[in-house]
């Protein structure tokens, strides 16, 4: 029996953890689970968003699963998602995006996967106030970091065989340091011949992406367009409540719906938890439990087949609860 970590977050987060947590239990995950509040409201009563026992325990199982965090806006703490990425080292955000029949968008063929350098670029939160009219902010690219996620990028593509990776940057103008990234990705394609690639600008990459998502498979990218595209190729599947996400290193891993804390839609019991069970699904394959995760994955692939129950974000009625006992029924 493996322990895994679990952050129970901010807005939706408790709720959608709920769901997720019943359908791994209902599905006989082979887990055991050290579950934590964390975010604003466990700030509020005992003064640190993280309490020190959820490092530590994250320390020992180096799983986690972890449900959205409210970040301020322009103000306040540093965003502990970006904390948690950098502490642990989780250099690869991968997040896949993929049609299915339940929502009616333009396209029913999207299979993308976007792979997003998670610990530089302007992610590091290097700002200077240069004086009261002007703010500089800090972009790294460093070869080490690029290498690592453009090769697990082209890795993935030849273990799972997908055919083709894109290289997305702005090298057109940022010479130096997109330069760089593109750069290393045009040597390390040479080592993956088998692989087809090629590389796209990232304005012109989401003109691309809503006229003919048809034409990506994988998505390789620095840390911000890497944000911005893959809640764009969300949107192209139906919406933020289906996309999941991990973020992995060499020794931790951590799993987590794309989406924040919905803070309009919180205790309402409408929050699609498609994202995080999807995630915890990855998680599972992750931790080599294949066969669980087919046997959620089918699940709820049936009942987003089936239509009849489905949660507001993708055209239903049901409450959170409802989609998920649905879930639970069908394993
Ligand atoms: P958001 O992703 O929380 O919400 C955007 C829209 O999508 C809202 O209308 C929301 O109701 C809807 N939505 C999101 N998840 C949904 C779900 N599971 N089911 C149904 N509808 C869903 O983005 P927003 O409002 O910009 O951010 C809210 C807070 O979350 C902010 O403090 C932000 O910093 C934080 N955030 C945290 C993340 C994390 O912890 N990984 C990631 C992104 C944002």
């Amino acid at each position: 029996m493996k322990t895994i970590t679990v952050f129970k977050g901010d807005g939706i987060g408790p709720e959608i953890t709920d769901a997720v947590l019943s359908v791994l239990k209902a599905a006989h995950a082979p887990l055991e689970y050290d579950i934590y509040n964390v975010g604003e409201a466990e700030y509020e009563k005992n003064g640190a968003l993280i309490p020190d026992a959820g490092f530590d325990s994250f320390e020992r199982t180096k799983v986690l699963l972890k449900s959205p965090i409210t970040t301020p806006i322009g103000k306040g703490f540093r965003s502990l998602n970006v904390t948690l990425r950098n502490k642990y080292n989780l250099y690869a955000n991968i997040r896949p995006a993929k049609s299915n029949t339940a929502v009616h968008t333009p396209f029913s063929n999207v299979d993308i996967i976007t792979f997003r350098e998670n610990t530089e670029d302007l992610y590091v939160g290097v700002e200077e106030q240069i004086d009261e009219n002007t703010v500089h902010a800090i972009k790294i690219i460093t070869r080490t970091a690029s290498e690592r996620i453009i090769r697990d990028a082209f890795e993935y593509a030849r273990q799972h065989g997908r055919h083709k990776v894109t290289c997305v940057h702005k090298a057109n103008i940022l010479k130096l340091s997109d330069g760089l990234f593109l750069s290393v990705f045009n040597r390390i394609a040479e080592e993956y011949s088998d692989i087809e690639s090629d590389d796209k600008i990232v304005d012109n990459v989401c003109m691309q992406l809503v006229m003919r998502p048809e034409t990506f498979d994988i998505i390789v990218t620095p840390n911000l367009y890497g944000d911005i595209i893959s809640d764009l190729t969300s949107g192209l599947i139906g919406g933020l409540g289906l996309l999941p996400s991990m973020n992995v290193g060499t020794d931790y891993a951590m799993f987590e719906a794309v989406h924040g804390s919905a803070p309009d839609i919180a205790g309402k019991h409408i929050a699609n938890p498609t994202a995080l069970l999807w995630s915890a699904c990855m998680m599972l394959e992750y931790l080599k439990e294949d066969t669980v995760a087919a046997k959620i994955r089918q699940a709820v692939d049936k009942v987003l087949q089936d239509g009849h129950i489905l949660t507001p974000d993708l055209g239903g009625t049901a409450k959170t609860e409802e989609y998920t006992q649905a879930i639970i029924d069908n394993l």
